[in-house]
């Protein structure tokens, strides 16, 4: 059984149903996408369709065997101003989905999350040992990248991405630190660059 959080109109939970993944069920909080999935797919009886805010799944615990999203979770960072300082509301809406998402896994099931976001973007927040599950991504695409993390619950994280993990609970920086060492403006750090 699958989970496929913040849906949108996307194809991707039609195109599960015809690789073979025959109970997927779909959740958008926008009542307006989910009657047009409803419709569109009626006469797909292996797909299911909810109107639910995924900060608040209501799902009972350990019901699905894969928890599956593409850029929902991106959409919670919209607002974000810097992504190397993610404000706390938004660290603190990415924890509420990841908590969630994490209670309706069943042990050994996977949570695969589809982002541009990069690693050292990302993997902080998903590498979380509240979370219960271990990490790994990978880069897909050919020019312009994006990033497939697979977190695997009941499984331990490797200490590298605990490390990470760590690091966003550390104080940020005062705002008064030097944030950059170069002036933007000056190129001279291309003539330190040995070939
Ligand atoms: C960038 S779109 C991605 C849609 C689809 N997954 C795709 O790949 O095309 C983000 C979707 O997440 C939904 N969304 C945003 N916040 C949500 C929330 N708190 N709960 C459920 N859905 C949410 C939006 O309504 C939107 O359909």
């Amino acid at each position: 059984m699958a989970a496929k959080g913040g849906c949108g109109t996307s194809a991707l939970s039609h195109d599960l149903h015809a690789l073979g993944y025959t109970d997927v069920t779909s959740i958008d909080f926008s009542p307006v996408c989910i009657a047009a999935m409803r419709a569109r797919h009626a006469r797909c009886a292996g797909l299911r369709w909810a109107v639910m805010d995924m900060r608040a799944l209501r799902f009972p615990d350990a019901s699905f065997d894969v928890v599956l999203e593409k850029g929902a979770l991106d959409s919670l960072l919209t607002e974000e101003r810097d992504p190397w300082r993610v404000s706390a509301q938004g660290a603190a809406a990415l924890r509420q989905v990841l908590t969630e998402v994490s209670r309706v896994l069943r042990p050994g099931g996977r949570f695969v999350s589809i982002s541009f976001a990069q690693p050292h973007f990302r993997k902080p927040h998903y590498a979380q040992d509240a979370f219960g599950w271990s990490l790994r991504h990978a880069p897909y695409g050919d020019a312009f990248h994006y990033f497939v993390y697979v977190m695997r619950k009941g499984e331990r994280l490797a200490s590298p991405d605990r490390a990470l993990g760590r690091r966003l609970h550390q104080p940020p920086p005062a705002p008064d630190a030097p944030r950059l060492l170069l002036d933007p403006d000056d190129e001279d750090f291309l003539l330190a660059i040995e070939l």
